[in-house]
């Protein structure tokens, strides 16, 4: 019988294994559930995508500051954010294998025992449905009692509510401003995770922006329209992006709008971030639990108010995990197929290949020295001398490095190295005087080229 053909989320788990991208984390004790360790490529790839959230978010904005909040906070500020009480998922046990699923989920997960069953359909029969709080406990101190548990922090945002007074006053802002943050948040999820798409431990990017409150309707729109560029301008296919709003049903009881940016993922649409108007809720409530004055004053008006609060909260490895699905191509050729990576030169871990034709004649010298020249000058670069040419231009297309650099006789008589760019694979010659800035400007020429074959697995 033929070997069924691997789905398109098999070939990115094995590329990123093979590829040094992402590995199971403690792969040789059998592995923890829904958690990963990131590779040299990996942690490349979540450096570049949270540059570019930063760079996007606060560099380039003269309204947002950035923040580092500790991850473990005195635990008085989840049971006033709600997440003591409510932060948790409905879960039903299987009396027959003890396994537990979330009860919303029952019907789209799989018996771990009769994998081609959901737990509704096999012989197990599932208890009601219970609360399963999401937070991590630990203790603070030598004593473990319940006077000293504290909690891993399941979002980043209320760090940044913590600190609003801080800031304010400390850069002397005035909304509309934000306060933007990159950092863990940990949950114990339950259900599986579709590779790193939900795991236990992630890193969240989030902003909050603080507005008066008769603003909020105009920036919710300005950030839905912000973050959905984002994706489009690195490169993400905008027609496998949607903006969702919530319904009524949905809503958080505090929140009067909320909206998701969506992608296509191979297993169904999912959520990549959401947009949500969290009014006043996080700042009254903390200002009433800490007794702490968390209004601004407005020097003109001489009035007081809690500002309204836009937060877009993304999350770092799912973008990540996006980026990868959505660049990935098997692309025909005319003798083969070639494994490549479209990736935005800005989110490519590596950004150029430099390889010596052959591996004498004085060109590895060369090759390591011009590598050395574009390494100081912040070009992320790979020295390679093993193999076929070809075959070195195809590992590079694997990974998704945009440009490779190849130096032959012409370059030891003429100054001259060969540019292959990776997406039309076409070559052109380069002075080497010229080359760093030919490279600089290849990157922001680049656009998302047109695929020959659909990313996804056909239905
Ligand atoms: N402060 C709001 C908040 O945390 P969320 O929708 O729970 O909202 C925001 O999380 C983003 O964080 C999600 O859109 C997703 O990208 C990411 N995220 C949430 N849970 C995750 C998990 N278990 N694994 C990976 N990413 C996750």
């Amino acid at each position: 019988m033929a070997k069924p053909k691997p789905t398109l989320m098999d070939q990115i788990v094995s590329l990123c294994k093979r590829r040094g991208f992402i590995f199971q984390a403690s792969e040789i004790y059998g592995g923890i559930g829904n958690t990963y360790d990131y590779g040299p490529l990996g942690v490349e790839l979540l450096r570049r995508v949270k540059e570019a959230w930063w760079e996007a978010t606060v560099v380039t904005r003269a309204d947002v500051v950035g923040l580092d909040s500790a991850i473990i906070q005195n635990p008085k500020v989840w049971e006033t954010s709600g997440h003591v009480g409510g932060f948790s998922d409905p879960m039903v046990d299987c009396k027959k294998c003890k396994s537990r699923f979330r009860a919303d989920h029952v019907d789209e997960l799989k018996c771990p025992e009769k994998p081609s069953k959901s737990p509704r359909e096999c012989e197990g029969e599932l208890t009601e449905p219970r609360e399963f709080n999401l937070m991590f406990q630990t203790f603070m101190g030598p004593v473990q009692d319940t006077a000293n548990v504290a909690y891993l922090r399941p979002e980043t945002a209320q760090g940044i509510f913590l600190n609003f007074k801080n800031v304010l006053e400390s850069m002397r802002l005035k909304p509309p401003f934000g306060i933007a943050q990159i950092g863990k948040s940990f949950r114990n999820e339950i259900t599986p995770g579709n590779f790193v798409f939900r795991t236990r431990e992630f890193e969240q990017a989030e902003m909050e922006f603080f507005v008066p409150p008769d603003e909020e309707q105009q920036w919710y729109e300005f950030w839905k329209n912000e973050r959905f560029d984002w994706y489009t301008r690195f490169g993400i296919d905008p027609a496998k992006l949607r903006m969702r709003d919530h319904d009524k049903s949905e809503l958080a009881h505090y929140s009067t709008a909320t909206a998701d940016v969506e992608y296509e993922y191979p297993f169904g649409w999912g959520e990549l971030e959401g947009i949500a108007c969290r009014t006043d809720f996080d700042l009254q409530r903390h200002s009433e639990a800490s007794g702490t004055d968390l209004l601004y004053f407005d020097p003109q008006t001489k009035e007081k108010y809690t500002p309204y609060v836009i937060e877009p909260a993304g999350g770092i490895n799912r973008m990540a995990l996006t980026f990868l699905i959505d660049s990935y191509e098997e692309e025909q050729l005319e003798k083969d197929t070639r494994v490549v990576l479209h990736l935005h030169p800005r989110i490519a871990p590596i950004t150029v290949g430099v390889f010596p034709l052959v591996k004498k004649d004085g060109m590895p010298e060369k090759a390591h020295e011009i590598e050395n020249e574009l390494r100081q000058a912040g070009m992320a670069t790979f020295y390679d001398e093993k193999g076929a040419i070809g075959r070195r231009y195809r590992r590079q297309d694997e990974v998704g490095t945009p440009f490779c650099v190849t130096i032959d006789g012409d370059t030891l008589s003429d100054d001259v190295v060969t540019v292959r760019h990776r997406d039309s694979m076409e070559q052109e010659k380069v002075q080497v005087s010229e080359l760093r800035a030919r490279l600089t400007a290849a990157q922001f020429e680049w656009t998302r080229p047109e695929r020959k074959a659909p990313a996804a697995d056909p239905a």
